[in-house]
């Protein structure tokens, strides 16, 4: 168990799935939480139930993150120790060919997922870089690593994550500051009911660890990347999808 005492967190996506599993790890770490999502009722839902701050964020509104932004130093005394990029639009925009997809679809995924990600990195670090040892945590997608077809926006959006984190991690270096993307594959959280079977069966048995992946299996990779020792992965991404695809 990573120790994360005394380390102001701030987690978007936090409300469900993923980020409500890490959410849990990182309190569990001794973390002090500032969890931040769109679903508000189910976001402050979580937070309840692990005594953390909640603020309510919509990543596709760049006022909506300086607010955040605003808050966050607020409830932290102008120091935050953490930002985890979570919040993406993650389900409901697969098994559609790339000739079908919806310029609007497209574009709002990318807004969320790509501008939203630089966006809420921005507004953070200030926060970060008074911290002294900030690190950042991108969730990214396996399915940018081996080209999963039929999901061409999310797809973009996670790749670009990717080369974001890696210029991003040069320039946030000179403050020690850590930036690092995790890739995980297709897991068992709701998000995924809608991917068909086969697609769960292709990841089931082509990972070096068969069978299905919880989110719970992944977490305690992203407490490590919050801790100051992590800095040496800056700039990295880390696939944490049992050996199904390798960096
Ligand atoms: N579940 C998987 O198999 C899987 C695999 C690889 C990567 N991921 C990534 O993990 C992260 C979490 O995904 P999940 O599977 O838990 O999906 P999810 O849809 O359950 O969770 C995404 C969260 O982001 C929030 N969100 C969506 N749009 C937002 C916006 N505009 N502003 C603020 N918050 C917003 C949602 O309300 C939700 O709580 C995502 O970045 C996703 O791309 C998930």
């Amino acid at each position: 168990m990573m120790d994360l005492t005394g380390r102001h967190i701030l987690l978007t996506g936090a409300a469900r799935g993923l980020g409500a599993e890490i959410a849990r790890s990182l309190a569990g770490a001794g973390a002090s939480l500032l969890l931040a999502d769109i679903a508000e009722e189910e976001g402050r839902a979580t937070a309840e139930a692990l005594d953390a701050a909640f603020v309510p964020v919509d990543l596709g509104d760049p006022a909506s993150i300086e607010a955040l932004a605003t808050r966050a130093s607020e409830i932290t005394g102008g120091v935050l120790h953490g930002l985890v990029n979570n919040g993406a639009i993650a389900t409901g925009i697969g098994g559609i060919g790339f000739e079908d997809v919806e310029i609007e679809t497209f574009d709002l995924v990318q807004r969320v997922n790509v501008r939203g990600t630089w966006l809420m990195t921005r507004a953070a670090a200030p926060l970060l870089r008074a911290s002294g040892s900030g690190r950042v945590v991108n969730m990214a997608s396996d399915t940018a690593l081996w080209g999963a077809p039929n999901l061409i926006s999310y797809v973009a959006s996670k790749g670009a994550v990717m080369a974001m984190t890696r210029s991003l991690a040069r320039e946030l270096g000179p403050d020690r500051i850590g930036i690092t993307a995790v890739a995980p594959g297709i897991l068992t959280t709701a998000s995924t009911d809608y991917v068909p079977e086969a697609r769960h069966r292709q990841y089931a048995e082509g990972r070096a660890v068969p069978g299905p992946q919880g989110p719970e299996e992944i977490t305690d990779v992203v407490a490590f990347l919050l801790t100051v020792g992590a800095l040496t992965l800056t700039g990295q991404v880390l696939p944490v999808n049992n050996g199904f695809v390798f960096s």
